[in-house]
């Protein structure tokens, strides 16, 4: 089972500034995911958060409460939350950090991740199908028993 944590201002997907983050609704890319997640043979569930605490509360308990495996968007978290690369190195899961938007052809306070140090790798640019290729390598991992 694998938990799909989007944080700040995702939930404005479709909305928010579309030339950049695309026209699909958060609720489109979390039934996208399920889709992707069902084809892999992985469970999926989605959350999104617009706090940093209630983030870093879902990485903490993941493990618990029975998630093999997390895909985190951290939103502009991305870029200052140590709160949240500790959490993120605090627990034993592999997390892949998605962007919908190459962050590397934005703002140069966007180009860095913070919270990337502590990830298994970042997929950035794809819109939704960023959230596909970290789906596709977990299940890859997942069946190799890594
Ligand atoms: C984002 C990129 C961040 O810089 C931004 O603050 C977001 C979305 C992305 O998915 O492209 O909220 O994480």
């Amino acid at each position: 089972m694998i938990l799909v944590l989007n944080g700040p201002n995702l939930n404005l997907l479709g909305r928010r500034e579309p030339e950049i983050y695309g026209s699909t609704t958060l609720e489109e890319l979390e039934e996208l995911c399920a889709a992707w997640g069902a084809e892999l043979g992985l469970g999926v569930v989605c959350r999104q958060s617009n706090f940093e605490g209630q983030l870093i509360e879902w990485v903490q308990q993941a493990a618990e409460e029975g998630f093999q495996a997390i895909v985190l968007n951290p939103g502009a978290l991305t870029h200052y939350s140590i709160a949240l690369l500790d959490a993120i190195r605090g627990q034993r899961l592999p997390v892949v950090e998605v962007h919908l938007s190459n962050l590397h052809a934005r703002e140069a306070y966007r180009q860095h991740s913070v919270t990337a140090a502590a990830a298994k790798g970042i997929i950035s640019g794809f819109g939704p199908l960023s959230y596909k290729m970290a789906l596709v390598y977990l299940a890859e991992q997942l069946e190799a028993g890594r």
